[in-house]
């Protein structure tokens, strides 16, 4: 099959989407940037086929988000090993505890993946001796769907749309890349091939 810059979003599109429906897809936890320069590991829970929205969830007491609050800059990094594909975006990204996103996303999140909101102390603050700042009665155990509900007023989405999109794949010919841009999710993408 010839390929096109349109059969190369699409790719994009399309590897992001399962990505983020497969738990083994090695772009399930891809490296996300922020402003100061600090990067970290997120799962990736949902990528729409505009790439209006890639939805992360974390936790509303940890630095990125006070950081990024409701409008960002935030850049994402995945990568495929097997497929050897890069993806590189940028977007502009914004932080929800509250409204129906955040709400429609603790709803679905099972009791095991809900523990992580019930630490005593968010990340990044300090601990006297190492651990997880997680109760002590819910350590070896998830916990139940009822004991999960003061997490909820520490758990947030991050929300990225994306506005830059780069395509690399890596070939023994050197590879072949390709850029998008846009102003927003409700402009056309601007595209074109460059130099690996
Ligand atoms: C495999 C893996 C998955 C992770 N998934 C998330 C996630 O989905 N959300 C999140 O906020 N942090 C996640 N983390 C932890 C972050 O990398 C980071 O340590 C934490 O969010 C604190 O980041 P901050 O200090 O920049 O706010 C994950 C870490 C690893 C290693």
């Amino acid at each position: 099959m010839e390929l096109t810059l349109d059969s190369v979003l699409a790719d994009a599109v399309n590897r992001l989407a399962t990505a983020a429906k497969d738990r083994r897809h090695p772009m399930h936890t891809p490296v996300v940037g922020t402003a100061d320069g600090d990067l970290r590991i997120m799962v990736l829970r949902e990528a729409t086929p505009d790439l209006a929205t890639l939805r992360f969830h974390t936790d509303l007491r940890s630095p990125k988000c006070g950081l990024i609050g409701s409008g960002a800059p935030v850049s994402v990094l995945a990568y495929d090993p097997e497929a050897r594909i890069q993806l590189r975006m940028r977007g502009e990204g914004r932080i929800e505890s509250q409204g129906p996103i955040a709400d429609a996303a603790w709803e679905r999140a099972t009791a095991s993946s809900r523990r992580c909101y019930l630490a005593e102390i968010g990340p990044s603050g300090l601990l006297e001796a190492a651990g997880s700042a997680i109760p002590d009665h819910l350590l070896h155990r998830a916990p139940t769907i009822d004991e999960t509900f003061p997490g909820r007023a520490n758990f947030a989405v991050l929300l990225v749309e994306v506005r830059s999109l780069d395509w690399l794949h890596l070939t023994h010919e050197g590879g072949i890349r390709a850029r998008f841009t846009r102003t927003s999710a409700a402009a056309s993408w601007q595209q074109t091939w460059l130099a690996p």
